[in-house]
Formats: C-alpha cells, sequence, structure tokens
C-alpha cells in the first residue's frame, strides 16, 4: 500500500482519482442534496470522549457475540450493490479482506458475484467473522424461498432484509451520469434487469413494496435468524421484534433513499432503548458515516452491538482490489483497538454511554 495512504479518507481521495466519473456518482453519491449523507458523519463527531484512566487493560481484546457466536470485532462490511464495478476483484476480493481483519460481510442481493463463491471466499479463512445475506423483497414468493433455501446452503449465518427502499432515491449525480455497468457486470441473483435509475422512479414498484405481513412471512421461510435493516424509528423497531425479527440495523442506506433523514447516530439511541426494553437479547446495529475507530467506538456506547460501513471498503477495494479493501479495514480495527485502551475499556463490554458527552457547537 502507498506509504501516504494511512486514513480512511486518504482512501476515498486514491479511489475518485481510480474511478471513472459514473462509477463515483454511483460509489459517493447520495440522495438529493446530499445532507443526510453528509450528517452521517459529522454526527459522530457530535460526542465528544470522556476517558477514563489507569484502567486494568491487561487481556484486552474486540471479541463479541453477535447472534450467540463469539465474532472477532464488532464491525462488517455493509451489503453493497455491483462491486465488480468498482474492481475486478468484486466481492470475492471483499470478502477475502473482511475475513482476514477478522470482520464481517452482509453480501448484497445485488451482487455482480455468485453467492456461493463469496461465501467460498470468506469462509476458507479460519478467522472470519459473521457471513450474512442481504435481500430486498420480491414480489414472487417462490424466487425468495429458493434465494433463501440457496442463502442457507453456502453457509450464510443470517439474513438481512432492507426495509428502506421500497422504491428507488433520487440520487441526482447517479441520475446525471447513468449506470453504465462494464460488460460482464450485473446483479447475478436479480431477477431481471437491475432497478432502473432516472426517471419514473416509482412507476409500478410501490404495489410490489413489502408490508409487515410479508416480513412475516419471510420469517417464517427460513431457519436463519432475519434482521431488518433500515429501521429509523423506535415504534417500527418493536414491530419487528414482534413480526419476529432477531434485531435491527439502524440505518438510512447511508443516504441514498430519503434525504434529509436524520442522521443515524441521532436515531440510534431511541432504536436501541426501544428494542432492550421488549427483547434484551435481541441485536442493534448501525451504519452511515462510521470513518474512525472513534465513531465505531461512539456506536457501540450509544446503544449497538456493531457496527456496519460501507463506502470506506469500496474505496479501498476500488483502487486497490482486496489488499485496498484489507487495508481500510485494518486501519479501522488498529483505531478502534486504540480508542478502546485510550478511554480505558480492556474489552467492548466495558464500553458505557458514560464515556461520552454532547460537544458543544464552536
Ligand atoms: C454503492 C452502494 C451500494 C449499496 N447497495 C446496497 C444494497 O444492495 N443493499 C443494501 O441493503 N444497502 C446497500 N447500500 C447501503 C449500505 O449497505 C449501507 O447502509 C451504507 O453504505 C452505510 O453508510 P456508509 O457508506 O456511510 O458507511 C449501498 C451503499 C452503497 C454506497
Amino acid at each position: 500500500m502507498n506509504k501516504d495512504i494511512i486514513t480512511l479518507h486518504d482512501h476515498e481521495r486514491a479511489a475518485q482519482a481510480a474511478l471513472g466519473e459514473a462509477a463515483w456518482a454511483y460509489f459517493s453519491g447520495g440522495a438529493a442534496d446530499e445532507i443526510t449523507l453528509r450528517r452521517n458523519s459529522h454526527a459522530w463527531q457530535g460526542w465528544g470522549l470522556s476517558p477514563r484512566v489507569l484502567q486494568d487493560l491487561r487481556g484486552g481484546h474486540t471479541r463479541c457475540t453477535l447472534l450467540g457466536r463469539e465474532v472477532p470485532m464488532p464491525l462488517l462490511v455493509a451489503p453493497m450493490a455491483y462491486q465488480r464495478w468498482a474492481h475486478h476483484h468484486g466481492e470475492t476480493g471483499m470478502a477475502l479482506a473482511a475475513a482476514a481483519q477478522g470482520c464481517g460481510m452482509v453480501v448484497s442481493h445485488q451482487t455482480s458475484t455468485p453467492l456461493q463463491d463469496v461465501a467460498a471466499s470468506f469462509l476458507q479463512d479460519p478467522g472470519h467473522g459473521p457471513l450474512w445475506f442481504q435481500m430486498y423483497w420480491q414480489a414472487d414468493r417462490a424466487r425468495t424461498q429458493a434465494l433463501l433455501s440457496d442463502a442457507e446452503d453456502a453457509g450464510y449465518q443470517a439474513i438481512t432484509l432492507t426495509v428502506d427502499a421500497p422504491v428507488h432515491g433520487v440520487r441526482d449525480r447517479e441520475r446525471r451520469h447513468g449506470m453504465p455497468l462494464p460488460e460482464g457486470v450485473r446483479a447475478v441473483h436479480w431477477p431481471a434487469q437491475a432497478p432502473a435509475t432516472g426517471s419514473g422512479l416509482c412507476a409500478g414498484l410501490a404495489d410490489a413494496a413489502p408490508r409487515w405481513d410479508d416480513v412475516q412471512w419471510l420469517i417464517s421461510q427460513t431457519r436463519l435468524p432475519v434482521l431488518l435493516k433500515g429501521i429509523t424509528h423506535a415504534k417500527d423497531a418493536e414491530r419487528a421484534l414482534q413480526v419476529g425479527a432477531a434485531g435491527v440495523i439502524v440505518s438510512n442506506h447511508g443516504g441514498r433513499v430519503l434525504d434529509t433523514v436524520s442522521a443515524t447516530a441521532e436515531l440510534l439511541p431511541s432504536v436501541a432503548d426501544a428494542v432492550r426494553r421488549q427483547k434484551h437479547d435481541a441485536l442493534v446495529l448501525v451504519d452511515g458515516g462510521i470513518r474512525r475507530g472513534t465513531d465505531l467506538f461512539k456506536a457501540l456506547a450509544l446503544g449497538a452491538d456493531a457496527a456496519l460501513i460501507g463506502r470506506p471498503t469500496l474505496y479501498g477495494l476500488a483502487h486497490a482490489g482486496a489488499r485496498g479493501a484489507a487495508h481500510v479495514l485494518r486501519l479501522l480495527r488498529d483505531e478502534f483497538e486504540a480508542t478502546l485502551a485510550l478511554t480505558g475499556c480492556a474489552s467492548v463490554n466495558d464500553i458505557e454511554i458514560d464515556h461520552l458527552r454532547p460537544l458543544k457547537a464552536l
């Protein structure tokens, strides 16, 4: 890795230089004025750390338990579509990177590599974290059942159903550039064509959009735990648990769907409270704008069991393939370990809300 690349921001700059304009617009862009996109990362900076000193840090580690399994790190790569457009290593390269760094991976329904191949790459590393499969609701229930059983057979350990994008977000940058996918890159498990971007955004989609009874049906069709991704309201979190979800992912899709939704750092505490009140062992994850180890620490302090990271891993992949994505995760892991030690936490179990103070604007 180029020795000047020492932060996730450096990876972002290198990716922009490596990608064509349309790919950069697709991977980095957000909805409309990108207010939520920017606010996601700024909101983590709105919290200050309040470290404790002289704590006993012997035997310190980053391990945690997710869905009954001990995993090396409370961090997973978020589901992201068309990774072979970012780099020919694609989802397979991302899987090697995540597994090598002890991180989990959530593979997108719109993966450009078969889910079986991604799983094989990921699971061959004995140090791997959790492997989950993300799905969008499809009106064709037989296809959904087939995909669920393919994911089960391939070794995926959970399903995340994304519920925040029943219709496409209005992403201006992407609409200007279009989506000129390279020859041979397509969403291999997606029925017909990839979802259109551009005009006629809602055409026909709302009719096929899932409702709570559809979610309940999907949960009944798999032996795997199901998490709902894209929950931002405490009442929806409660409803998710009532229909049998194993947990929720507080997410606004990285600011890509509905602009001016609050930042996930702002939404997380109320959702986490609602979940814990109802079922103390249900999972709460969060994503959006995590760019530093301190951001990950704050996510756990605000009530998350783990976090997902999106764009930075794609940026690493885009300019340096699997090695680049691994470097991004390594940087984040090192920063998180340093944050744990410097706040006086020997493990994630020591992280408390008391380690945070809201910062006043200067
Ligand atoms: C290029 C791109 C593609 C994405 N594709 C999907 C997807 O297929 N399914 C999904 O649930 N979320 C998708 N997301 C949203 C991410 O899973 C995640 O919520 C978001 O990127 C987190 O924010 P961050 O990029 O600021 O870390 C995508 C995000 C990006 C940037």
